[in-house]
Protein backbone atom coordinates (compact mmCIF):
# COMPACT_ATOMS: atom_id res chain seq x y z
CA UNK A 1 0.00 0.00 0.00
CA UNK A 2 1.24 3.51 -1.03
CA UNK A 3 2.27 5.21 2.12
CA UNK A 4 -0.64 8.11 3.25
CA UNK A 5 2.16 10.13 4.41
CA UNK A 6 5.92 9.92 4.65
CA UNK A 7 9.13 11.23 6.70
CA UNK A 8 12.61 10.71 7.02
CA UNK A 9 12.07 7.00 8.67
CA UNK A 10 8.48 6.89 9.31
CA UNK A 11 5.33 6.62 7.11
CA UNK A 12 1.64 6.48 7.88
CA UNK A 13 -1.06 4.76 6.93
CA UNK A 14 -4.83 4.44 7.76
CA UNK A 15 -6.05 2.04 10.88
CA UNK A 16 -7.67 -1.09 10.10
CA UNK A 17 -9.28 -3.67 12.14
CA UNK A 18 -6.27 -6.36 11.44
CA UNK A 19 -4.15 -3.66 13.52
CA UNK A 20 -6.70 -4.26 16.42
CA UNK A 21 -4.56 -7.26 17.96
CA UNK A 22 -1.65 -5.22 18.14
CA UNK A 23 -3.25 -1.93 19.41
CA UNK A 24 -4.51 -4.03 22.16
CA UNK A 25 -1.35 -5.41 23.17
CA UNK A 26 0.00 -1.56 23.36
CA UNK A 27 -2.97 -0.38 25.27
CA UNK A 28 -2.80 -3.01 28.24
CA UNK A 29 1.40 -2.62 28.17
CA UNK A 30 1.69 -0.87 32.23
CA UNK A 31 4.83 0.69 30.90
CA UNK A 32 3.32 2.05 27.96
CA UNK A 33 0.51 3.75 29.58
CA UNK A 34 2.66 4.61 32.78
CA UNK A 35 1.91 8.53 32.11
CA UNK A 36 -1.34 8.01 30.49
CA UNK A 37 -5.22 8.17 31.40
CA UNK A 38 -5.89 5.25 29.02
CA UNK A 39 -4.62 1.94 30.57
CA UNK A 40 -5.93 2.41 34.39
CA UNK A 41 -8.35 -0.16 33.80
CA UNK A 42 -7.70 -3.19 31.98
CA UNK A 43 -9.42 -3.35 28.68
CA UNK A 44 -10.62 -6.63 26.53
CA UNK A 45 -9.86 -7.17 23.02
CA UNK A 46 -13.37 -6.17 21.98
CA UNK A 47 -13.32 -2.91 23.78
CA UNK A 48 -10.13 -2.10 21.71
CA UNK A 49 -11.59 -2.84 18.55
CA UNK A 50 -14.53 -1.64 19.24
CA UNK A 51 -13.39 1.84 20.80
CA UNK A 52 -10.75 1.58 17.77
CA UNK A 53 -13.48 1.49 15.23
CA UNK A 54 -15.78 3.98 17.16
CA UNK A 55 -12.53 7.01 16.98
CA UNK A 56 -12.02 5.57 13.21
CA UNK A 57 -15.41 6.31 12.22
CA UNK A 58 -16.49 9.44 13.62
CA UNK A 59 -15.82 12.69 11.17
CA UNK A 60 -14.06 14.32 14.33
CA UNK A 61 -10.61 12.12 13.96
CA UNK A 62 -8.16 11.02 11.79
CA UNK A 63 -6.43 8.40 12.98
CA UNK A 64 -2.98 7.25 11.81
CA UNK A 65 -0.69 4.18 11.89
CA UNK A 66 3.01 4.91 12.43
CA UNK A 67 5.10 2.12 10.43
CA UNK A 68 8.79 2.39 10.45
CA UNK A 69 9.97 2.45 6.77
CA UNK A 70 13.12 0.44 7.23
CA UNK A 71 11.45 -2.56 8.83
CA UNK A 72 8.00 -2.37 7.88
CA UNK A 73 7.20 -2.47 11.82
CA UNK A 74 4.16 -0.75 13.49
CA UNK A 75 5.16 1.57 15.85
CA UNK A 76 2.21 3.03 17.22
CA UNK A 77 -0.62 4.84 16.63
CA UNK A 78 -1.49 8.73 16.36
CA UNK A 79 -3.73 11.76 14.89
CA UNK A 80 -5.84 14.28 15.40
CA UNK A 81 -8.90 13.93 17.37
CA UNK A 82 -12.00 16.59 18.57
CA UNK A 83 -11.37 18.20 15.07
CA UNK A 84 -13.53 20.92 15.21
CA UNK A 85 -14.35 22.70 12.16
CA UNK A 86 -15.74 26.32 13.66
CA UNK A 87 -12.17 26.77 15.23
CA UNK A 88 -10.50 24.89 13.05
CA UNK A 89 -8.67 22.98 15.94
CA UNK A 90 -7.66 19.30 16.35
CA UNK A 91 -5.90 17.94 19.54
CA UNK A 92 -3.28 15.54 18.68
CA UNK A 93 -2.53 12.29 20.92
CA UNK A 94 0.39 9.74 20.15
CA UNK A 95 1.20 6.22 21.25
CA UNK A 96 4.74 4.19 20.41
CA UNK A 97 3.61 1.57 21.78
CA UNK A 98 6.48 -0.81 20.22
CA UNK A 99 9.24 0.02 22.95
CA UNK A 100 11.83 -0.99 20.77
CA UNK A 101 11.37 2.12 19.04
CA UNK A 102 11.74 4.66 22.35
CA UNK A 103 14.04 7.83 22.25
CA UNK A 104 15.20 7.36 19.22
CA UNK A 105 13.97 10.29 17.32
CA UNK A 106 10.61 8.56 16.13
CA UNK A 107 8.35 10.22 18.13
CA UNK A 108 9.44 13.96 17.18
CA UNK A 109 9.52 12.97 13.66
CA UNK A 110 5.60 11.88 14.26
CA UNK A 111 4.78 14.68 16.29
CA UNK A 112 6.32 16.72 13.06
CA UNK A 113 4.23 14.19 11.02
CA UNK A 114 1.01 14.54 12.58
CA UNK A 115 1.54 18.20 13.10
CA UNK A 116 1.91 18.91 9.43
CA UNK A 117 -0.77 17.32 8.46
CA UNK A 118 -2.76 19.19 10.58
CA UNK A 119 -1.62 22.20 8.63
CA UNK A 120 -0.79 21.43 5.42
CA UNK A 121 -4.07 19.13 4.65
CA UNK A 122 -6.97 19.90 7.07
CA UNK A 123 -6.13 23.98 7.30
CA UNK A 124 -5.94 24.11 11.09
CA UNK A 125 -5.68 26.85 12.81
CA UNK A 126 -4.59 25.61 16.10
CA UNK A 127 -2.63 21.86 16.85
CA UNK A 128 -3.01 21.48 20.82
CA UNK A 129 -1.92 18.23 22.78
CA UNK A 130 -2.08 17.17 26.76
CA UNK A 131 0.28 14.90 28.75
CA UNK A 132 2.08 13.91 32.15
CA UNK A 133 4.48 16.64 33.16
CA UNK A 134 6.58 14.06 34.56
CA UNK A 135 6.89 12.50 31.36
CA UNK A 136 10.11 13.65 30.10
CA UNK A 137 10.26 11.71 26.71
CA UNK A 138 6.71 13.63 25.76
CA UNK A 139 7.88 16.70 26.88
CA UNK A 140 11.19 16.79 24.55
CA UNK A 141 9.58 15.24 21.70
CA UNK A 142 6.65 17.86 21.73
CA UNK A 143 9.10 20.82 22.10
CA UNK A 144 11.79 19.51 19.89
CA UNK A 145 8.75 19.49 17.20
CA UNK A 146 7.87 23.37 17.86
CA UNK A 147 4.97 23.04 20.37
CA UNK A 148 4.65 25.63 22.59
CA UNK A 149 3.62 25.37 26.50
CA UNK A 150 0.46 27.44 27.01
CA UNK A 151 0.07 25.90 30.90
CA UNK A 152 -1.01 23.55 33.76
CA UNK A 153 -3.90 21.52 35.00
CA UNK A 154 -2.44 21.14 38.96
CA UNK A 155 -3.09 17.05 39.89
CA UNK A 156 -5.14 16.45 36.58
CA UNK A 157 -4.45 12.59 36.63
CA UNK A 158 -4.15 10.00 39.67
CA UNK A 159 -1.73 7.18 38.22
CA UNK A 160 0.48 5.20 40.52
CA UNK A 161 0.25 6.50 44.29
CA UNK A 162 0.61 10.29 42.92
CA UNK A 163 -1.42 12.99 41.60
CA UNK A 164 0.22 14.59 37.96
CA UNK A 165 -0.11 17.59 36.70
CA UNK A 166 -0.40 17.65 33.25
CA UNK A 167 0.59 20.14 30.75
CA UNK A 168 -1.22 21.67 27.77
CA UNK A 169 0.93 22.76 24.53
CA UNK A 170 -0.05 23.86 21.16
CA UNK A 171 0.86 25.54 17.74
CA UNK A 172 -0.91 28.41 15.97
CA UNK A 173 -0.85 28.79 12.24
CA UNK A 174 0.35 31.95 11.48
CA UNK A 175 3.20 30.93 13.98
CA UNK A 176 3.65 27.36 12.70
CA UNK A 177 4.36 28.75 8.95
CA UNK A 178 6.27 31.18 10.37
CA UNK A 179 8.68 29.00 11.61
CA UNK A 180 8.21 25.26 10.67
CA UNK A 181 6.39 24.95 7.25
CA UNK A 182 9.13 25.08 5.13
CA UNK A 183 11.25 23.07 7.26
CA UNK A 184 7.96 20.40 7.31
CA UNK A 185 6.93 20.23 4.17
CA UNK A 186 11.35 19.84 2.96
CA UNK A 187 10.63 16.34 4.78
CA UNK A 188 7.26 15.56 4.93
CA UNK A 189 5.79 16.69 1.36
CA UNK A 190 4.82 14.52 -2.03
CA UNK A 191 6.25 17.03 -3.84
CA UNK A 192 9.57 17.44 -2.45
CA UNK A 193 10.21 14.17 -2.40
CA UNK A 194 9.70 12.93 -5.85
CA UNK A 195 11.86 16.31 -6.67
C1 LIG B 1 6.31 10.06 24.49
C2 LIG B 1 6.79 9.46 23.19
C3 LIG B 1 5.82 9.87 22.08
C4 LIG B 1 8.16 10.05 22.85
O1 LIG B 1 8.65 9.45 21.69
P1 LIG B 1 10.16 8.95 21.59
O2 LIG B 1 10.37 8.43 20.22
O3 LIG B 1 10.43 8.03 22.71
O4 LIG B 1 10.94 10.32 21.79
P2 LIG B 1 12.19 10.87 20.96
O5 LIG B 1 13.15 9.76 20.74
O6 LIG B 1 11.71 11.62 19.77
O7 LIG B 1 12.80 11.79 22.07
C5 LIG B 1 12.74 13.16 22.12
C6 LIG B 1 13.72 13.58 23.21
O8 LIG B 1 13.34 13.02 24.48
C7 LIG B 1 14.43 12.31 25.03
N1 LIG B 1 13.91 11.16 25.75
C8 LIG B 1 13.38 10.05 25.24
N2 LIG B 1 13.01 9.22 26.24
C9 LIG B 1 13.32 9.84 27.40
C10 LIG B 1 13.16 9.51 28.79
N3 LIG B 1 12.57 8.37 29.15
N4 LIG B 1 13.59 10.40 29.71
C11 LIG B 1 14.15 11.57 29.34
N5 LIG B 1 14.31 11.97 28.04
C12 LIG B 1 13.91 11.09 27.10
C13 LIG B 1 15.29 11.92 23.85
O9 LIG B 1 16.62 11.67 24.25
C14 LIG B 1 15.14 13.13 22.97
O10 LIG B 1 15.94 14.19 23.44
P3 LIG B 1 17.29 14.58 22.70
O11 LIG B 1 16.96 14.78 21.26
O12 LIG B 1 17.71 15.80 23.41
O13 LIG B 1 18.21 13.40 22.88
C15 LIG B 1 6.90 7.92 23.25
O14 LIG B 1 7.95 7.57 24.12
C16 LIG B 1 5.63 7.24 23.68
O15 LIG B 1 4.69 7.15 22.91
N6 LIG B 1 5.59 6.72 24.93
C17 LIG B 1 4.49 5.93 25.44
C18 LIG B 1 3.13 6.59 25.41
C19 LIG B 1 3.15 8.04 25.84
O16 LIG B 1 3.68 8.39 26.87
N7 LIG B 1 2.53 8.86 24.99
C20 LIG B 1 2.40 10.27 25.21
C21 LIG B 1 1.16 10.51 25.97
S1 LIG B 1 0.64 12.16 25.74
Amino acid sequence: MTPFLSGPRVYFRPYDEKDARQVFVWFNDPEVTHFMFTGQKPATQKQITDLMNHDKSSGHNVIFIAVDKETDAPLGVVGLYEINETAKKAEMRIIIGNKDFWGKGYGTEITEMITFYGFDRLNMHRVYLGFTEANQAATKAYSKAGFEHEGVLRDDIYRNSSYYNTVRMGILRDDYYKRLHSEHKAKYSLESQLA
